[in-house]
């Protein structure tokens, strides 16, 4: 290990334009967690791209900043909410996440918060890419506080921006859910939390960090999302792997699942 510079490998990494927006503290752990498996410098930067990529860059693989800047500059003057929706729509197809979703924003909220039996006055979202945007697919008088976690400067800043022009009560926070996990921070002033397509991701990162996470969550419900279909579209088996996953997590409440679309979802109540 005597010729590996931590440092030298993260410049390296963070150089790179595909990453540059990542949140740096993340880059450090995964470096921090390839060099445990590799001894040589080449193979420790190969281990962090590849997981990087897996993790963040397959979702945004489509993603164009000028297409982004200039649907944004329209958003933020738009005051018509119907127009506003056509716009978030394209703008959802820049993340695989939510493009898969489009169909089902009309719907969404409506649908999941009667399956939780009440209507939450906060929600927190981790891992929430651009679902931020979503919050003008709430229900017409729903003054839900929205709050997301996300790793891409990028996104939390231009979501930021949309929110203090057009829902000045929501915010998003750039940051790495494992951060709280490692601190054991209990996370209890929202109603629910939302992870959307999110355990999967992170399991990617650390296996049986979703349970620690779930139990560090002392809300009412928390909604879980997986893919029903990979990036590429094939079904491989993946509803039945995920419902598997889903009941291994210990959890002491009531839980709810149906499929809507490409999307899997469970909504945990608690006791
Ligand atoms: C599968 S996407 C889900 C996005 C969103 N929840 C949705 O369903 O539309 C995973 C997202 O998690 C983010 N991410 C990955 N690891 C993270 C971490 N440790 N902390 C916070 N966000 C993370 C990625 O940047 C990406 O936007």
């Amino acid at each position: 290990m005597a010729d590996i510079n931590p440092e030298n490998i993260f410049n390296q990494v963070i150089s790179s334009s595909k990453y540059k927006f990542v949140y740096p503290p993340l880059i450090e752990r995964i470096i921090l967690g390839s060099l445990k498996k590799f001894k040589k410098e080449k193979d420790v930067i190969k281990a962090v791209k590849s997981k990087l990529h897996q993790i963040y860059g397959a979702y945004t693989e489509s993603f164009s900043i000028s297409k982004f800047e200039s649907l944004i500059a329209k958003i933020l003057e738009e005051t018509n909410l119907e127009q506003r929706k056509t716009l978030i729509n394209e703008l959802f197809l820049q993340h695989s996440s939510s493009k898969e979703r489009v169909n089902l924003y009309p719907d969404f909220y409506s649908k999941i918060f009667d399956l939780m039996g009440f209507t939450p006055g906060s929600v927190l979202d981790l891992a929430c890419g651009l679902n931020g945007f979503s919050v003008d697919f709430l229900p017409n008088d729903c003054k839900t506080k929205f709050t997301g976690v996300e790793i891409d400067s990028f996104l939390v800043e231009k979501t930021n921006r949309y929110f203090e022009k057009h829902h000045s009560r929501s915010k998003l926070l750039q940051g790495d859910i494992f951060e709280n996990v490692k601190q054991n921070g209990e996370i209890s002033e929202f109603d629910a939390v939302f992870l959307l397509k999110t355990l999967p991701c992170i399991e990617q990162q650390e296996k049986g960090i979703s349970q620690k996470l779930i139990d560090n969550l002392n809300c009412r419900v928390i909604v879980v999302s997986y893919p029903a279909k990979s990036l590429t579209g094939k079904e491989k088996g993946m509803v039945s792997n995920y419902t598997g996953f889903q009941k291994s997590l210990h959890f002491s409440g009531e839980t709810v699942s149906f499929l809507m679309d490409n999307e899997l979802f469970f909504i945990m109540k608690r006791e």
